[in-house]
């Protein structure tokens, strides 16, 4: 039997939920790129961005819903080049990463942006898989790449991006689904995510972060996803509430992107707590964390002081991470013995 977790005032939680290791499981790699990046890349590569100053840029960051922000992240993302520039962007986030005491990361990257500009598909994952190899040295972080597919893009694009990458198949361990995601359901990618699964790939999708939970659904139903890219929608329907909490199907969370979007009024509203206490396995994730005011760890204090959720929250958000990661089950396993040391030396 595992030690009941103790209760923890308030004004303490902050620091351990910056002291337990935890998995990010949904972090964007285009969404780490930060406006004085942005420039650099800008000026170094002689890339012009309609933005007079950094300043300039991080005032254009007000987002009414999730295509406003698009819009503003695949315009930042043209600034990257050369298999050097995705190292630099990729070597910030793990450095990030690392000082928020994430020991395990799976990075999504979104190839078609780059190779619709002319960008070699193995310039971008060479550049992306050397900075993750490089930061467990480094670091102490382990760190995989997982490609998404841009579901406004056609099917045909979605097999065309995934023919160009499978030279490289031992540099990410799976696929995932992102962009606009109303009007663009799951099934639009049925037969990119069999073919995926018939290879041996890992598979995640974004659903039921705007759309609702007949998307969630069908990603798990149609594409077999192993877990659910934000699917925060799904508390609308009461039998897929239940059929997320019997089979344990990892939701990564992400609430200060759901807060920046609009998809809740505020943070106090976030249905985060409803989740866990529905016994989802839910974790916390930053998204875009460039664009949308904060790492890992800011998404976990702004949201805990905004909602009340307790140290036994913490323990299940960071227990949920490894649980929810690609990790082998051994490496797994002493990834939780290091939060049950933590938690059990906490005073
Ligand atoms: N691409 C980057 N961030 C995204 C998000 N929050 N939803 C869908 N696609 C994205
Ligand atoms: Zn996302």
């Amino acid at each position: 039997m595992n030690a009941p977790i103790r209760t923890v005032p308030a004004e303490r939680l902050p620091e351990l939920l910056r002291r337990m290791p935890k998995a990010e499981l949904h972090i964007h790699i285009e969404g780490s790129l930060e406006p004085e990046l942005i420039f650099a890349l800008s000026a170094r590569n002689g890339v012009a961005i309609p933005y007079a100053s950094v300043e300039a840029l991080r005032r254009a960051y007000a987002f009414t819903n999730l295509q406003s922000f698009l819009d503003i992240y695949y315009a930042g993302a043209s600034v990257l080049l050369h298999e050097q520039d995705f190292y630099d962007m990729a070597s910030a986030y793990l450095a990030r990463a690392a000082m928020d005491n994430v020991v395990h990361t799976e990075i999504f990257f979104d190839p078609q942006t780059h190779t619709a500009r002319g960008v070699p598909m193995e310039t971008v994952i060479n550049g992306l898989h050397r900075a993750c190899l490089d930061a467990g040295p480094k670091l102490g972080v382990s760190a995989t790449l997982i490609l998404c597919f841009l579901r406004h893009l056609s099917e045909q694009e979605a097999f065309e991006t995934l023919e160009q990458a499978l030279p490289l198949r031992d540099k990410f361990i799976g696929v995932g689904l992102d962009s606009s995601e109303l009007g663009h359901p799951p099934e639009k990618f049925a037969r990119v995510f069999a073919r995926c699964r018939e290879l041996g790939l890992r598979r995640v999708a974004h659903a039921g972060e705007e759309g609702p939970p007949e998307y969630v659904w069908s990603a798990l139903d149609v594409l077999k996803v192993e877990r659910v890219d934000h699917g925060v929608q799904s508390a609308r329907d009461p039998a897929l509430m239940r059929r997320l909490a019997q089979d344990r199907i990892p939701l990564t969370v992400c609430p200060l992107s759901n807060l920046k979007l609009c998809v809740f009024p505020d943070l106090a509203q976030h249905n985060l707590g409803a989740l866990l206490d529905a016994g989802l396995a839910a974790t916390v994730n930053s998204d875009d964390p460039a664009y949308f005011g904060g790492y890992l760890n800011q998404n976990l204090t702004q949201t805990f002081a905004a909602t009340g959720l307790t140290a036994q929250h913490a323990h299940a958000l960071a227990c949920n991470s490894f649980e929810a990661s690609f990790i082998e089950p051994g490496m797994k396993r002493r990834y939780l013995d290091r939060v049950a040391e933590v938690f059990a030396t906490f005073d």
